[in-house]
């Protein structure tokens, strides 16, 4: 397993020297709730943030936000499963957003005008989104990066410094992955910033209907994938 999944292809099993919950996460979540974010931004995401903030403060529905959205399938699924939304899905990689995948996905998909699909650094984006106080009634993470070494701890999203914002934004929050360590830890950081979640296997009804490329490559392949749910 790479450190970082490098494309859809890869869908093995994670492999990790990491043989629980990592020794050190309490201090590193403690650390970030207590200690402000101060970063610079990054100019693209600002000016993509203004141009969006102005949308969704004219906006009268509830805003989704899809992180780490990759190629946006699921961000264009949620359109059409919330009409009535405005769905945002953000990655970091302009190659994934622009890739053409309406080919492969159904029509109907791909005809919606609720949704939208943006290149921006999240590290940056949340902090801008919590400062905004967008009415996000669902926030998603579909497959983040693992990090499954040990010593990348801090590259995992509840080790980052942005965390406290991530658990802020969002009525419903959820997680999916195919490594059940990295949503327990999720869990674990989100119980220390006051929020109480809830750790299953994805139902094979949910299976039958998968979100996101990743998703489809892990079932594919014979995996268990998980769901973290938070609910205020
Ligand atoms: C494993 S892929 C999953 C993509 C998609 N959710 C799926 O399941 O098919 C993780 C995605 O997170 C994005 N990502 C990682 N760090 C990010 C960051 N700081 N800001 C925005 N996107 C990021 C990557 O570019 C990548 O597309």
């Amino acid at each position: 397993m790479t450190e970082e999944h490098s494309s859809v292809g890869n869908s093995k099993a994670i492999e990790s020297n990491q043989p629980g919950i990592h020794e050190n996460l309490e201090k590193i979540v403690s650390k970030h709730l207590n200690h402000a974010f101060e970063k610079p931004y990054q100019a693209h995401t600002v000016e993509i943030f203004n141009q969006l903030d102005q949308e969704v403060q004219s906006f009268s529905g509830p805003v989704i936000l899809d992180a780490c959205c990759g190629v946006g399938q699921s961000t264009r699924i949620l359109a059409k499963l919330n009409p009535d939304a405005l769905v945002i899905g953000v990655d970091k990689s302009a190659h994934r957003i622009n890739r053409n995948v309406e080919e492969h996905l159904p029509e109907e998909l791909c005809k919606q005008d609720n949704y939208r699909l943006v290149r921006a650094d999240l590290n940056d984006f949340y902090r801008l989104v919590a400062k905004a106080k967008w009415p996000v009634a669902k926030h998603y993470i579909l497959y983040p990066n693992p990090w499954p070494k040990a010593k990348h701890v801090q590259r995992r999203w509840h080790g980052s410094a942005v965390f406290p914002f991530i658990v802020s934004i969002g009525e419903q929050l959820t997680l999916r992955s195919n490594w059940p360590l990295y949503l327990e830890e999720f869990q674990m950081a989100a119980k220390i910033a006051g929020r109480e979640g809830q750790l299953m296997e994805v139902t094979d009804q949910a299976k039958s209907s998968p979100l996101t490329p990743f998703e489809a490559k892990y079932i594919a392949s014979g995996q268990s994938v998980w769901q973290l749910s938070f609910d205020r």
